[in-house]
C-alpha cells in the first residue's frame, strides 16, 4: 500500500494525531472519539486504502470501529473454525438474518412486513436492480430525486431506462412539475431513497403520502431503498414507505441492510420485502438458486447488529449529530461561503461550494490539497459546484479534515 503518511509532513496538525478528549473520554465506550489517523490511513478498504489522500471522507463506510456484538459473534466462528455449510434449514431457507427482518421493523418502525415475502440478497445495489428489470422494461421512465446516489443514475443509463427527474424549487422536491410531467412521459418504477443520499433528507409522513398518491395515480411501483432508515438524526424518524398502508405495499418493494448504519459494506447482505405482487411473483418463479445464498459472516454479524447493537449504533448517531453541528462551525471558520444544511439523516453532508468558484467538480480542488471527498457531479448535473463530505468519523478527524480542505 502507498505511504500515505510520507506527504504529511506540511500538514501536520494538532487535529493530526490520536487525541484523547478528557471530556468525552469517560463516555466513549465504543472508541468512537479517539480515533488514530495513522490508523486509518493502514487501512486497505476503498475509503483509506485506494485514495493517496490524506483525509479521506468519500465513501459512505464509517471510520468507527464495528459494534463489539458484532466482533464477538464474528469472533465465535473464527474460534470454532465454522466456515462449512450453515444449519439454516436447508439450501433455500431463509438466514437467521432475514428470519430477523420483519420483528426488527416491527420493533424499530412498527411496521409490519409479511414474513414470505422477505428475501435475502447479497446487497442492496442487487435488491434495487433486479427490481428495476423485473417491473420495468428498456426505454421506461424511472423516477428519481435528484441529486442522486450514483448507482441510481447508472442503473438507469445502464439498463436503458429514462430518467424522470425529481427536482428541487429552493430546498423542497417539486411534485407538481413531476406530475406535469409524467402525463407526457409516463413512467413504470420509482427509486425512492429513503432517507435520501446524498441530501440527508428524511421524508416526513406527508411527502410520503404524496408520493404514494403520484405513484397510485400513474400507476408506479415504488422501489424503496431504506438502507439509511437507522441513520435518522434526533427530531426525525423513519416511516417506512410500505407501512403506509396494504394499498402502498402493494405497489412497492422495499430494499434494506444492517451494512451502512452497523458499518458492514464489505460483508455482503441485504434484504428485499416484495410487497409488490408482480416483484414476488418475479423472484419466486426464478429458477432454485439463481440468486445464491448469503455468506455465514454477513448473516452473523447481522444478527449481532440488530439483536445487539442498539447501545453502539446510538453512541454512533450521538457522534454523528455532534458533527453534523460542529460542521457549520468548521465551514464558517475555514470555508466561508460553502451552503450546508446538517443533514437530517444519513452520515453524509452535502456541501454547495459554489460561492468558492472551484468549477463544476471542488472535490478536484480538495483532492489537490489532500482531502478525498465524493464528487458532486457524480449525483447528476443538480451536483455540479457541490461535495458530499462523510461524517462518520472522530469529531478531531473530521475538524482536521475541513482544516486541510481549505488549504
Ligand atoms: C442509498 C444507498 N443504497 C445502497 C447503497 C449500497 O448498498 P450495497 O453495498 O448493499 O449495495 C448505498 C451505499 O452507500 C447507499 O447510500
Amino acid at each position: 500500500m502507498t505511504d500515505i503518511t510520507k506527504h504529511d509532513t506540511k500538514h501536520d496538525t494538532k487535529h493530526d494525531t490520536k487525541h484523547d478528549t478528557s471530556d468525552s473520554s469517560t463516555t466513549d465506550e465504543f472508541g468512537l472519539r479517539t480515533l488514530d489517523v495513522e490508523q486509518l490511513r493502514a487501512k486497505r478498504g476503498a475509503k483509506w486504502g485506494a485514495r493517496e489522500a490524506r483525509f479521506s471522507a468519500w465513501v459512505a463506510d464509517m471510520d468507527f470501529p464495528v459494534a463489539p456484538a458484532i466482533v464477538e459473534a464474528l469472533q465465535a466462528v473464527l474460534d470454532g473454525n465454522e466456515f462449512g455449510y450453515p444449519n439454516w434449514g436447508g439450501p433455500f431457507a431463509s438466514s437467521p438474518a432475514a428470519l430477523l427482518f420483519c420483528p426488527r421493523m416491527s420493533e424499530r418502525f412498527g411496521w409490519e412486513p409479511n414474513p414470505a415475502r422477505v428475501h435475502d440478497m447479497i446487497d442492496v445495489i442487487q435488491g434495487m436492480r433486479s427490481s428495476v428489470h423485473h417491473l420495468s422494461a428498456p426505454g421506461d421512465g424511472v423516477v428519481l430525486h435528484m441529486p442522486s446516489y450514483h448507482p441510481f443514475i447508472d442503473t438507469i443509463d445502464e439498463m436503458e431506462r429514462r430518467l424522470v427527474a425529481v427536482v428541487r424549487d429552493g430546498d423542497a422536491f417539486d411534485y407538481d412539475d413531476l406530475e406535469r410531467r409524467l402525463a407526457d412521459e409516463p413512467a413504470t418504477v420509482w427509486i425512492l431513497c429513503h432517507p435520501h443520499n446524498p441530501l440527508g433528507h428524511v421524508f416526513e409522513r406527508a411527502e410520503l403520502e404524496r408520493i404514494a398518491e403520484i405513484a397510485e395515480r400513474f400507476d408506479l411501483t415504488v422501489i424503496s431503498d431504506e438502507i439509511h432508515s437507522d441513520l435518522v438524526m434526533p427530531g426525525h424518524s423513519h416511516i417506512p414507505f410500505e407501512s403506509l398502508g396494504a394499498d402502498v405495499s402493494a405497489r412497492t418493494v422495499t430494499v434494506t441492510s444492517a451494512s451502512k448504519a452497523f458499518n458492514l459494506a464489505g460483508l455482503r447482505w441485504a434484504v428485499l420485502h416484495a410487497g409488490s405482487a408482480p416483484m414476488q411473483q418475479a423472484l419466486e418463479s426464478l429458477p432454485g438458486h439463481y440468486l445464491g445464498a448469503p455468506n455465514v459472516m454477513a448473516v452473523t454479524a447481522t444478527v449481532a447488529a440488530w439483536t445487539e447493537g442498539d447501545a453502539w449504533l446510538d453512541a454512533v448517531l450521538g457522534v454523528v449529530d455532534e458533527n453534523r453541528h460542529a460542521l457549520s462551525e468548521l465551514l464558517d471558520r475555514h470555508l466561508p461561503g460553502v451552503v450546508y444544511e446538517p443533514p437530517s439523516a444519513t452520515y453524509l453532508a452535502w456541501l454547495d461550494c459554489r460561492a468558492l468558484e472551484l468549477g463544476e467538480d471542488p472535490a478536484e480542488t480538495f483532492r489537490e490539497r489532500g482531502v478525498e471527498l465524493s464528487p458532486g457531479p457524480q449525483f447528476g448535473p443538480q451536483g455540479r459546484g457541490h461535495a458530499r463530505i462523510n461524517l462518520a468519523t472522530s469529531p478531531d478527524v473530521l475538524a482536521a479534515t475541513v482544516e486541510a480542505m481549505a488549504g
